[in-house]
This record gives C-alpha cells, structure tokens and sequence, in this order.
C-alpha cells in the first residue's frame, strides 16, 4: 500500500566537519556500513522498496553506494572479501534507488516538497537517516505503516525526551488515543522548555499522506528561515489529520557525535561481534 520512502540527505552535516567537508555525513560508518545503509534497510523491511533521495552537492558517494561497483567486485571475485558485500548487494536487489537535487538547503520542509517529483500522489515514509532507529521486533518504520492501516492519516515517530534537549526537537501537544498513540493537536518547532507543550519529540521517521506537498507549498520560511516540516504538519494536524506514535524501540541521534558514538558501540555489541 506504502510503496515509497524518501531520503532528505542534502543537508550540509556541519556538526561532522572536518570529516564531512568532502563526503557526506550519511557515508560516515556505525561500525561497517554506512549510516544510511541502515536507513534503507529499514525502510526495505517495511515493504518501502522504492527509494527516493534527495541529495544535493557533494553527494554523490550516496549514489554510488546503491549501484555496482563492476571493477572493485571483479577485483574480489572468488576471494574471501567478497561476501563482505552480501549485504549491500542485497539492499541493491531489494529495492530501486532515484535521486533528485535540492539546490538550496531552505530546510527539511523544501527538500521534502523537492522529492514530490518522486513520490507523486500516494502517501510515503520519510526517513532522517542520521535518527539511526532499532525497533523491537519489528523496525520503527514497520510499525508506522501498520498503523496507517488503521489510521489512513499522517504518522509521526515520537519519543519522551529530556527537558534539556526539547529545544532540538519539533514537540507535539495531542488528546491520547492510547498509552503510545496520540491525535496531534499542536505541534511547535524547537520550543524554548518553558513554551515547549510537552516532552514529546518527534523524531526522524514519518508517514506522510501527498496532501502535505500542497501544503509545504503554501508554508513560508518559519524558525532559523527554513521551510519547517512541523509548521506544515500542523496544519494538517488542525484537521485531526496527524498521529503521533512513540515507537517501541531504541534511536540514537547520529548527527551528534556523542549519539554517533553510543551508536557504533551499540551495533558493535550487539551485532558486529556476535555475527
Ligand atoms: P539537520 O538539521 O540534521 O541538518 O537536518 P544537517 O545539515 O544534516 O546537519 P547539521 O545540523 O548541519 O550538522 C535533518 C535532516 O534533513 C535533511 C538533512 O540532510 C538531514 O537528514 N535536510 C535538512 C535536507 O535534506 N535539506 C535541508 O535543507 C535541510
């Protein structure tokens, strides 16, 4: 039913720099794999196997990434390497990649509207790919499109989070429909604590039903001059369009160092060296 999944991944990752100078911040690896492997891998697994990116410059590694490499794999054919690229040749296999460019970095809000040329009319996830997400049994974005099942609306991903961090976040108000599932009434981008409606952030996973690419359209520049992604949402949340749902499972914020760091420790531990 949910067949698309975008990928906004033009921003400039400055919190990376030096390292992200030259290369994208989404190239970066959490152990062995780049961190937006793992992105598309969870998208994969929730049956989103049309893969949209919206890049911009000095991003072509991204690319690269999802297609063959035809001299480095005749280079490693038959030799004991080559199985280190099972799993990328099966995300390959699993999925189709497109590409469109956001010229100006305008914010979340416009690169979304910019990817409208590869979603067209049909409700799509969305995927910040440095929000690196473990589910429990199921990934986070397979758990979203479950619910849009039920709900034929737009679903947001959110998760308590402490009072000093609200300012980094869009943070909902809602009436509760169940202890993880809220009817989003309000929703305000990066609150000052005292203004914030409560300490419910949404994080980097979305289901978005295509009325949102009118909407981001008609939405000026709102906080720090970008085209905010809440400010869109809200307006259809005014319509008792937006489900907001805290997610069962772990996210580690890999656009900070420190989240990055906690983030190879974890799939160190948990998955590299068991494997
Ligand atoms: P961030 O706020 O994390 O920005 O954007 P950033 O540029 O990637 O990183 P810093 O803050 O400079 O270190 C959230 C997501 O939205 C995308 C980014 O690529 C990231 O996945 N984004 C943001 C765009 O694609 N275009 C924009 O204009 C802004």
């Amino acid at each position: 039913m949910i067949k698309k999944c975008l990928f906004p991944v033009a921003g400039y990752g400055t919190r990376f720099l030096p390292a992200t100078k030259a290369m994208p911040k989404e190239m970066l690896p959490i152990v062995n794999k780049p961190l937006v492997h793992y992105g598309v891998e969870e998208a994969l697994d929730a049956g989103l196997f049309e893969v949209g990116f919206v890049t911009g410059r000095n991003k072509r590694a991204i690319n690269d990434y999802f297609d063959a490499n035809y001299e480095l794999e005749k280079e490693i054919a038959g030799s004991g390497k080559e199985e280190l690229l099972t799993e990328i040749r099966d995300v390959i296999n699993r999925g189709t990649f497109s590409t469109t460019r956001q010229r100006a970095m305008l914010g979340l809000g416009n690169a979304i509207l910019t990817g409208e040329t590869l979603i067209g009319d049909e409700p799509f996830g969305v995927v910040l790919a440095d929000d690196l997400c473990f589910g429990e049994d199921d990934g986070v974005l397979a758990q979203m499109v479950e619910l849009y099942k039920q709900f034929r609306c737009t679903i947001v991903a959110i998760e308590e989070v402490p009072d000093d961090q609200i300012e980094k976040f869009g943070v909902i108000a809602g009436d509760m429909i169940r202890d993880d599932l809220y009817r989003v009434t309000d929703m305000v981008e990066k609150p000052k604590k005292e203004d914030a409606p409560s300490n419910l952030a949404i994080i980097g996973r979305y289901i978005l039903t295509p009325d949102i690419f009118d909407i981001l359209r008609n939405t000026p520049p709102g906080k720090n001059g970008e085209v905010q992604i809440t400010d869109a949402l809200l307006t259809q949340a005014k319509k008792g369009c937006v489900i907001a749902y805290k997610f069962k499972g772990r996210r580690y914020d890999c656009g900070s160092i420190e989240g990055f760091i906690d983030a190879t420790n974890y799939c160190f531990e948990n998955f590299y060296k068991s494997s």
